[in-house]
């Protein structure tokens, strides 16, 4: 069932699949040099996320220009015992992102409620994971983990050949504004694909609202944000052996008005020569070319429905934090 993974016995109530060593590595120095050698220079967002990236994205979600995290955390304080509502006895918890599994205890909370046994599969790319799922074994006595460590795709494909019990899948953070417009759509149709009638999907996606307000989220007055952006870099030396200088890169945001979403970068304060041994690759970049790093977009009400509706899902409900800066949206496969 879980072919090719690699299987550890954290505790007696947690086991965590990681892929095989080889295909994660290939995978990261592969992209690296798809993404870099083009015209349009890109690193995929998910490579953020080593120790330090994961670290530093706990410090981000702190920061006082960052409401998101606020702004979710108000709402799943509010709709817990509405959310208990929608659980059954056997309804298995598959997260995608979990991270550092904060916003996490808000949810099996709502399922302490109603089970007695609770199996939770969190997916998510980094190795955070284990750590962080140990901890909440401490704390839910009844809580029951096989973690995934991959990508959303790779680990919907395996819940969906571990198990056909009924399933809430959640997806906050609004890491969903992640994804480019087009692999979003394709996204949302493979998460509503992986679902059976009667199973729910939980999204966490963030409203638009004021430019400044927006913009400040992703470029703080600490710079924990632009450190964040430039870890990526520090990956790549250490993984792939490459040679950023990292004094010699800015971060940089924009709003894109017409696309409606964040973008970040990476700037190059001079014409530089970069190298990549592991990807192969050697590229020259001039004062001020951009890598671009992150999208993170940002929807009203009326696209999201569309959006919910494009997919295959019919919208439950939806709620909103006390500004209306954020929506969680409860869905179901029609
Ligand atoms: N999903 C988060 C968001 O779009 C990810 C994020 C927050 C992020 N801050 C960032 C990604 C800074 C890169 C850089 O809000």
């Amino acid at each position: 069932m879980t072919t090719g993974y690699r299987r550890r016995m954290v505790h007696t109530r947690l086991t965590c699949l990681r892929p095989p060593i080889k295909r994660a590595e290939t995978t990261f120095a592969r992209e690296v040099a798809d993404g870099l050698c083009g015209s349009e220079r890109s690193i995929n967002p998910k490579f953020f996320y080593n120790q330090y990236g994961s670290l530093l994205f706990e410090k981000i979600c702190d920061l006082p220009e960052y409401y998101l995290t606020r702004a979710e955390t108000e709402i799943l304080y509010r709709i817990g015992g509405e959310l208990a509502g929608w659980l059954s006895k056997d309804t298995l918890l598959v997260e995608l992102g979990s991270g550092s599994s904060l916003k996490t205890r808000l949810i099996l909370d709502a399922f302490s409620e109603v089970q007695s046994r609770i199996e939770y599969l969190p997916i998510d790319i980094s190795d955070i994971l284990e750590e962080s799922c140990h901890q909440l074994l401490g704390e839910y006595k009844k809580l029951h983990v096989t973690g995934i460590i991959d990508t959303y795709q790779n680990g919907l494909e395996l819940v969906k050949k571990m198990t056909d019990a009924p399933k809430i899948i959640v997806f906050l953070g609004s890491s969903f504004g992640n994804f480019g417009g087009a692999e979003g759509g394709i996204f949302l149709k493979s998460v509503s694909q992986s679902m059976r009638r009667g199973d729910l999907f939980l999204i966490g996606l963030d409203l638009i609202k004021e430019r400044r307000v927006l913009k400040d989220a992703y470029d703080d007055s600490q710079g924990i944000t632009a450190r964040f952006n430039l870890n990526v870099l520090s990956r790549i030396n250490e993984e792939l052996d490459g040679d950023f200088d990292l004094s010699k890169f800015a971060h940089m945001v924009r709003f894109n008005e017409e696309k409606r979403r964040i973008e970040m970068y990476l700037k190059s304060r001079t014409d530089q020569t970069v190298t990549i041994p592991k990807s192969n690759l050697k590229i020259d970049l001039l004062r001020d070319d951009l890598i671009h790093t992150e999208h993170s977009h940002k929807y009203t009400i009326p696209q999201i429905c569309d959006m919910m509706d494009g997919a295959g899902f019919g919208i439950t409900r939806i709620w909103q934090d006390s500004k209306k800066y954020y929506a969680l949206v409860l869905c179901q496969v029609l």
